[in-house]
């Protein structure tokens, strides 16, 4: 069977940054190390007045086409996930299709364009889609793209005003693809949940906490479900693990959980059963408060044990670097976490093809969708290909008083004066300009 995944990718921040330790602590009377160590994050990335998803997807996608010499015709279906969607009709692909139009000789008249939606997970969800329209053989030779874009906004004073983020990953999905090969094989957790939801408002009403545990619990049932139809999953298997990355300090609650999980009735419970002792099973206790108790004892013992920690700095922190100066992209996150590992690779002395990814995707609502992917042989060139670290680099830092202008310009129903000035100059670029006219 021929293989099928992700072929390229193309990558926009959004041009302004907050410093986190710098800036947003002080403001807020905190210790910067919350920050930093606590929650994971050094910055956020947010959109410049002239920016929004639709720019951002845009551009992001144009510098995926271009990298690839593409033309509209050599792509059969645009599919967009986000839950910034400022419009309840018209999906943002055609916004972002109607963009790059302005700047290719051809058109997508005849690609089928749409968007997805189940927060943050909905990027992966679109690049299941993608798989299967070519699977079923329904692309006629052409190419999705999948545009991930979000301003991961929250009210201000909310808790999670901490991990907000603002940017876009274009993604090329095709046959014989230069960068992963996605496995056949998934798994899921899903559930009625309600700690993140956004009914008809832009900014989200959350339970933070709350959106931790329910985070971790849809990650267990998928990793139980992925394990059901794949062999048993051995730690060894995977080079990286990149999961879903609201801020770096979840991801070390969920590695820690996934860790867990795998090493259950394997030789490396037996080989750490001297130090820590063996799991508690839930069938030696009566009561289950005491049995998630000593699940807690046991879990604060593993993430001290040399193996653990091994494992965590060689296959999950490596996924973490974009992230931390970025911020929470929501249907971005993963995608970004899965770019960090690729590019940690880059950097060690050996060629990763045909190593494989665990890659671990959650929207709230609630769902995580597990699966695998297989490096392949032309991974390099695309990531090497990213021009991210200077994006990261020209951004403009925010005084505490622009970030406060900034939020108000992004707030969709606030009666604000929306002509502040713009803080970057854009160049060869796609800017909003007023509705209906997007110009490069
Ligand atoms: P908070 O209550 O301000 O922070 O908000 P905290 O007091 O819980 O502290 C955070 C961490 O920093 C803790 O670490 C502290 O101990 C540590 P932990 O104990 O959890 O490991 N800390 C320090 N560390 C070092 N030095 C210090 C210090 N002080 C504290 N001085 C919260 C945290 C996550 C609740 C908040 O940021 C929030 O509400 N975020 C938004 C919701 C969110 O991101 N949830 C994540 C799971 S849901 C999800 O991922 C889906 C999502 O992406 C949306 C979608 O799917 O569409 C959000």
């Amino acid at each position: 069977m021929t293989a099928v995944g992700i072929d390229a990718v193309g990558i926009w921040t959004g041009k302004l940054k907050l410093d986190l330790p710098g800036t947003f602590a002080p403001e807020k009377g905190d210790d910067p190390e919350k920050y930093t160590k606590g929650l994971g994050l050094n910055n956020s990335s947010f959109p410049d007045v002239y920016e929004d998803i639709v720019t951002m997807g845009a551009n992001a996608a144009k510098r995926l086409m271009d990298r690839k010499g593409l033309e509209p015709e050599d792509i059969g279906r645009i599919d967009v996930a986000t839950e910034s969607a400022f419009d309840h009709s018209k999906p943002v692909s055609t916004y972002i299709a109607g963009c790059l139009e302005q700047v290719y000789d051809g058109d997508f008249t005849h690609a089928n364009k749409g968007e997805r939606k189940f927060a943050c997970l909905a990027g992966t969800q679109a690049i299941d889609d993608a798989y299967n329209w070519i699977r079923a053989g329904r692309n006629r030779g052409r190419a999705a793209l999948i545009v991930s874009t979000d301003t991961a906004l929250y009210a201000r004073g909310d808790p999670g005003e901490a991990t907000q983020g603002a940017g876009a990953v274009a993604m090329l999905i095709d046959e014989d693809p230069s960068i992963v090969e996605l496995s056949m094989e998934q798994g899921y957790g899903s559930k009625d949940e309600t700690d993140f939801l956004k009914p008809n408002q832009q900014f989200p009403s959350v339970d933070g906490k709350r959106s931790v545990q329910v985070y971790l619990s849809r990650m267990r049932e998928a990793l139980e479900d992925y394990e059901s139809v794949t062999d048993d999953i051995e730690l060894d298997d995977f080079a990286y693990a990149p999961f879903h990355t609201p801020f770096p300090g979840m991801v070390r609650k969920a590695a820690l959980l996934a860790y867990r999980h795998v090493i259950r009735d394997t030789e490396y419970e037996d080989d750490l059963a001297d130090e820590i002792g063996r799991q508690p099973r839930e069938a030696d206790f009566d009561d289950r408060e005491a049995y998630e108790e000593a699940i807690r004892e046991y879990m604060d013992e593993l993430k001290t044990t040399e193996q653990y920690q091994t494992w965590y700095d060689t296959v999950v922190e490596p996924t973490l670097g974009l992230s931390r100066e970025v911020g929470n992209w929501y249907t971005s996150s993963v995608h970004i976490a899965r770019v960090s590992a690729l590019r940690d690779a880059l950097t060690r002395d050996r060629s990763f093809v045909g190593d494989t990814l665990l890659v671990a995707s959650y929207g709230s609502g609630a769902q995580a969708e597990i699966h695998a992917e297989t490096i392949r042989d032309g991974w390099t060139a695309e990531i090497e290909g990213l021009d991210i670290d200077d994006q990261l680099a020209s951004r403009y830092d925010l005084t505490w008083s622009e970030y406060e202008d900034v939020h108000d310009v992004h707030e969709y129903d606030m009666d604000v004066d929306r002509e502040i000035e713009e803080f970057t100059q854009p160049e060869g670029e796609f800017v909003f300009t007023g509705w209906g006219r997007m110009n490069e």
